[in-house]
């Protein structure tokens, strides 16, 4: 079997090339990246395969260096004589980002770039599935509090929070449009946060949340708001299981559901002992964030109900030498929040009826494992790029 991803120096995506790598039965695995040569293409690659100190098999292993936002890239792929006899295509790559800033770039990469590679799929003789990552998220803002399935999106009237759930679920509507049911694997993860082995997570995202939360410790969260999050390593084992598993859906959740999802309050309450000198996690409602920000900018009112959390703003006050600091951290939090209160839970079954993964480690338990990395997370990096 020769593949071609995309994404695969991201998080989700450089754990698919480790594991795909891994099988006997893939032949080639042909790897879309952004670089200025072949030569840094190659080293981006095995900095994958180093992280782990898995082995890098060069005879296998090929980066195909491009860009999704160039308007030559389907013609790039179409005259390339090694991606004739592709089977499979796995599209991971995505701009995942929550900024309203980037919101032009995230419609250009995740529509825009994901329909060169659709269109070129489209020529490719021996293709027999295209896997497309999409998002459990794609449901929208206005479904809080439930049990989601996989046949409740793509809704056409979902109501989003930011641009990049709105781009991935229109992606995954043309890949229905335009490809043959029998080709198409959609694999839908809910929230990616770590790795549930003891080893250093591929990507600080997601975890970055919590390690923000785990410095302000003054948490405006819901703390029993429901939350499906699964580790990096769990969601490309699952993908790839499915992949080769006899599929019975065309769209799975890749996801905890019900029996290992889990809460703002248990995951801190797994590492509230392992920071000793903080002081003790407060959860407040979510309105206290704007009264938050205003303390930032100094201009938090006598009245205000923060006041009556004194003990937090003096500790902030000694960890920051500038206030002004909190509003990225507080600017990058926000989204993120939005998400955690909607209590979204993604149902399961298609992937435990059709796999062998069984359900995935509840993250207040496997967190345990990445504790030692939570600190080491520079958070104002990832405030600033989220
Ligand atoms: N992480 C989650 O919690 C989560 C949850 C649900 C679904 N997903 C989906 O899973 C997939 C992977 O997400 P991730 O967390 O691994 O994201 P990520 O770490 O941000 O990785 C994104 C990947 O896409 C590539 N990419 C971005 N723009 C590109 C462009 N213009 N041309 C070529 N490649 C480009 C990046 O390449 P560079 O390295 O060159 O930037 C990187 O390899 C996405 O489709 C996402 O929607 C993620």
């Amino acid at each position: 079997m020769n593949i071609f991803l995309t994404g695969a120096t991201g998080f989700l995506g450089g754990e698919l090339l480790v594991v795909l790598s891994k099988r006997l039965d893939v032949d080639k695995i042909f790897c879309l990246v952004r670089s200025n040569n072949e030569e840094e293409g190659l080293a981006r690659i095995e900095k994958i395969f180093k992280l782990h100190d898995d082995y890098f098999d060069e005879k296998k292993i090929f980066p195909v260096l491009g860009n999704l936002i160039d308007d030559n890239i389907q013609n790039q792929l179409e005259t390339n004589p090694n991606l004739q006899d592709i089977d499979v295509i796995i599209h991971s790559a995505a701009n995942t980002s929550f900024s309203k800033i980037y919101d032009d770039l995230v419609e250009k990469v995740n529509i825009h770039g994901f329909n060169s590679i659709l269109q070129w799929s489209k020529g490719l003789k021996s293709l027999k599935t295209f896997v497309y990552v999409g998002t459990a998220t794609i449901c929208g803002k206005g479904v809080t509090h439930c049990l989601v399935h996989e046949d409740d999106s793509p809704n056409i009237n979902s109501k989003h929070f930011v641009k990049y759930t709105f781009t991935k679920m229109t992606s995954e509507m043309m890949l229905r449009k335009e490809l043959p049911e029998d080709k198409i694997l959609v694999v839908r993860p809910s929230i990616i946060m770590g790795d549930s082995r003891e080893l250093i997570p591929r990507s600080p995202v997601i975890l970055w949340t919590l390690a923000t939360l785990n410095l302000m410790r003054l948490v405006p969260v819901n703390p029993a708001a429901k939350l499906d999050i699964i580790p990096v390593d769990y969601a490309a084992n699952s993908i790839v299981a499915l992949l080769f598993a006899k599929r019975h859906y065309t769209t799975y959740h890749v996801s905890s559901g019900e029996a290992s999802m889990t809460d703002s309050k248990k995951v801190t309450d797994s590492i509230e002992d392992k920071f000793p000198d903080k002081p003790v996690f407060k959860f407040v409602q979510r309105a206290l964030m704007s009264q938050m920000k205003n303390w930032s900018r100094n201009r938090l009112q006598p009245e205000s109900e923060l006041h009556d959390h004194g003990e937090y703003l003096d500790y902030w006050n000694s960890i920051f030498e500038d206030n002004s600091k909190l509003r990225i951290l507080f600017a990058g939090l926000e989204p993120y929040i939005e998400f955690i209160e909607l209590g979204q839970i993604f149902d399961n079954s298609r992937l435990l009826e059709d796999t062998d993964m069984g359900n995935s480690i509840p993250a207040d338990i496997y967190i345990n494992n990445s504790i030692k990395f939570l600190d080491k997370i520079d958070v104002f990096e990832g405030a600033l790029d989220p």
